[in-house]
């Protein structure tokens, strides 16, 4: 059934990397193969609400909360349960085949479900920042059955800093959206409705630290 599923998605790990070499980004309705995002979907539901911590801005750096900024909750995605590490499986696959499509050179892959409650909202932000070389590309996918346009929670990715445009993705069941980290301003507007998400990064090893990042 993986192995099924992952032949599935190397047409989509294509078009994803087409998308991303002619325009840095990537929108995939009803990406995910369903089985799986079914198994994400359960699994996020059940999840008892104290599994998820609140998010904070820059773990590594420091775990302040600042809910001027964002709000909303996340659990880490470890590989612990077997959902888990279904979607860490994909998650690779698809790491593998942009590499070798578009030689970025991904190393590792971090994730995490999360949970935005009525109110919630994330404000215009780049998941990375130039010269700090380390999340290559950021990945969302939504777990939200039946979403309405009255649920608000769109995400809007910005071209650039200029861009007050951007382009809006309705967070419905599946769909996948791949970007590049450091060139994409992008917000979470406020949601009417419990909206749940995975947000993922692929990196590049960070040598400034001088040291070898372990793979995740
Ligand atoms: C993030 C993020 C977007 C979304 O977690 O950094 O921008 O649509 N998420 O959930
Ligand atoms: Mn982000």
């Amino acid at each position: 059934m993986l192995d099924s599923a992952h032949q599935e998605s190397s047409a989509l790990f294509s078009d994803i990397a087409e998308d991303i070499s002619n325009k840095g980004f990537s929108i995939q309705p009803a990406a995910v193969p369903a089985g799986l995002a079914h198994r994400l979907r359960q699994h996020v539901k059940v999840m008892d609400d104290q599994r998820f911590g609140a998010a904070g801005i820059g773990r590594d750096l420091t775990n302040n909360h600042n809910e001027a900024i964002r709000c909303d909750q996340i659990c880490w995605i470890d590989g612990e349960s077997e959902v888990g590490r279904e979607w860490l499986q994909w998650a690779a696959i698809m790491q593998r085949q942009l590499n070798r499509e578009l030689y970025l050179g991904l190393f590792s892959f971090e994730s995490h479900f999360a949970h935005y409650r009525v109110g919630d909202f994330y404000k215009r932000h780049l998941d990375a920042f130039k010269g700090q070389a380390n999340r290559v590309l950021s990945l969302v996918v939504y777990l939200n059955e039946s979403w309405q346009p009255q649920d608000g929670g769109e995400l809007v990715l910005y071209a650039d800093e200029r861009d007050m445009t951007g382009t809006v993705v309705i967070p419905n069941f599946g769909t996948l959206v791949v970007f590049l980290s450091e060139q994409f301003p992008h917000e979470v507007r406020v949601a009417h409705h419990d909206r749940y998400s995975i947000a993922g990064w692929f990196r590049i090893n960070s040598s400034d630290t001088g040291r070898v990042d372990p793979p995740s």
